[in-house]
């Protein structure tokens, strides 16, 4: 099969070496890529804004099958662009990714499924929010009803924070993203996500995992994409795997398919694991990156066989099947991120022995002749296998050591609490 990926992430490049993998897999490209996937596929020039230019790309090279990597494009249709065209796609469609596109569309579609998610009140005018968070008192989460980049999200454990964040949200601070805004009820306990693929009908439940969403040590610091996961998550019990598909992922697949826009793709469920069961914080209509890299290192069953059966519509026969081992992956990022980094530095000794059980996914980096040079955020995810998550974890970072990236810097601790648990 030839097959187009969307997408440029480490994300990407993690999806793109598992499909390189496939005995299935003829031609691989990657659109546009980044300077670790032209090492397993081929990194094309594409406007993906542009569907038509996409469309005829996929007609001329004659691709079998296309996988949307991020959420934007989803968010902008282009799964019903391409279906439109009948080239085979796995992703959802606009209104499908709604359910990552629009806090409020999944706050609705938890009350018309009963999915146990956190209280809220949604408002389109500044003093009914604002009323709204002075009646229910601090701690209180207000969110942005659109995509925001990860940055619409403030909890607020003050009053004046929660007013301010509505303030800024009203003011245009996010866009036309914050046009809206959702106010939650502050839920307390740990995170964790679960990851399914889905065929608009039927799920089938993948790994967990665990993400760290702050800059620093000690999970300090502002909010990024992600500085590292493992999976599997260990305070992800299989009674409560089981019951996140019982009470949230069954009736969201079962929900959307009964409004006529039943969801293909991946379900990524953010959840606040309470005292009262887990709850969906949020959902993701595509991998989380990096928690995608873990998974892709512990999957031992073809995923390219999985993504087109879900495309199809037919998830009946197939099956995944996983490693016991535990993957962990450090994010290395550029130095200022979240913030205001430099682009440009040069990354050495990627090609140094890292040994069997270490990957190293490139997120922003470009290939320039010879070099290998940062070229965004979050730039390297050093991803390694192990029987614990202590030997996985020791393994990265002696990879992480053997990268010559002064430019660079990296959180020490990621796994901390599942060491925890384990010790
Ligand atoms: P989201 O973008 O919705 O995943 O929110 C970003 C982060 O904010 C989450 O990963 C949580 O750490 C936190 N968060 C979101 N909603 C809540 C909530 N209702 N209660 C407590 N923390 C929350
Ligand atoms: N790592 C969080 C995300 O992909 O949204």
């Amino acid at each position: 099969m030839n097959i187009l990926l969307i997408g440029s992430g480490g994300r990407e490049h993690a999806l793109a070496w598992k499909m390189a993998r496939s005995p299935l897999t003829s031609q691989l490209f990657i659109a546009p890529g980044n300077g670790g996937t032209g090492a397993v596929g081929e990194n094309v020039v594409l406007d993906v804004a542009n569907h038509a230019a996409v469309v005829n790309f996929c007609k001329l090279l004659k691709v079998d099958l296309v996988v949307v990597g991020p959420e934007a494009p989803l968010v902008a249709g282009l799964a019903d662009d391409l279906r439109a065209a009948d080239i085979l796609t796995f992703g959802p469609g606009k209104v499908a990714a709604q359910l990552e596109g629009s806090k409020a569309f999944t706050k609705a579609l938890c009350d018309e499924m009963k999915i146990p998610t956190a209280g809220y009140g949604r408002f389109a005018d500044k003093q009914s929010a604002l009323d709204y968070v002075r009646a229910e008192g601090a701690p209180i989460v207000i969110k942005a009803d659109g995509l925001a980049a990860g940055k619409g999200v403030t909890v607020a454990l003050e009053l004046a924070e929660a007013e301010a964040a509505i303030e800024d949200c009203f003011s245009g601070a996010f866009g036309a993203a914050g046009a809206e805004v959702v106010v939650e009820e502050f839920l307390e306990g740990e995170e964790a996500s679960v990851f399914a693929i889905c065929d608009g009908e039927r799920f089938i439940t993948l790994a967990t995992a665990q993400d760290h969403k702050r800059a620093f040590d000690g999970d300090e610091g502002p909010n990024t994409g992600g500085m590292g996961a493992y999976s599997p998550a260990p305070v992800m019990t299989p009674e409560l795997v089981a019951q996140t598909e019982r009470e949230i992922l069954e009736p969201t697949v079962c929900g959307m398919a009964a409004r006529g826009t039943p969801f293909q793709g991946v379900l990524y469920a953010g959840l606040m694991l309470t005292a009262d069961g887990p709850k969906l914080i949020e959902y993701n209509t595509r991998f989380g990156d990096p928690e995608c890299q873990v998974l892709m290192m512990r999957l031992t069953s073809d995923l390219v066989p999985l993504l087109k059966a879900a495309a199809e519509g037919d998830l009946r026969d197939a099956a995944v099947a996983w490693s016991d081992d535990v993957a962990l992956t450090v994010v290395m990022a550029a130095e200022g991120y979240p913030g205001a980094y430099e682009k440009g530095s040069r990354i050495g000794n990627l090609d140094a022995d890292f040994g069997d059980d270490v990957q190293v996914f490139h997120a922003g980096t470009e290939k320039r002749g010879a070099d290998m040079l940062a070229n965004g955020g979050r730039v390297l995810n050093v991803t390694a296998r192990g029987a614990s998550v202590r030997e996985a974890q020791q393994r990265a970072y002696a990879a992480v050591d053997k990268i010559d990236w002064p430019d660079g810097f990296c959180r020490r601790d990621i796994g901390w609490r599942a060491i925890a648990r384990e010790s």
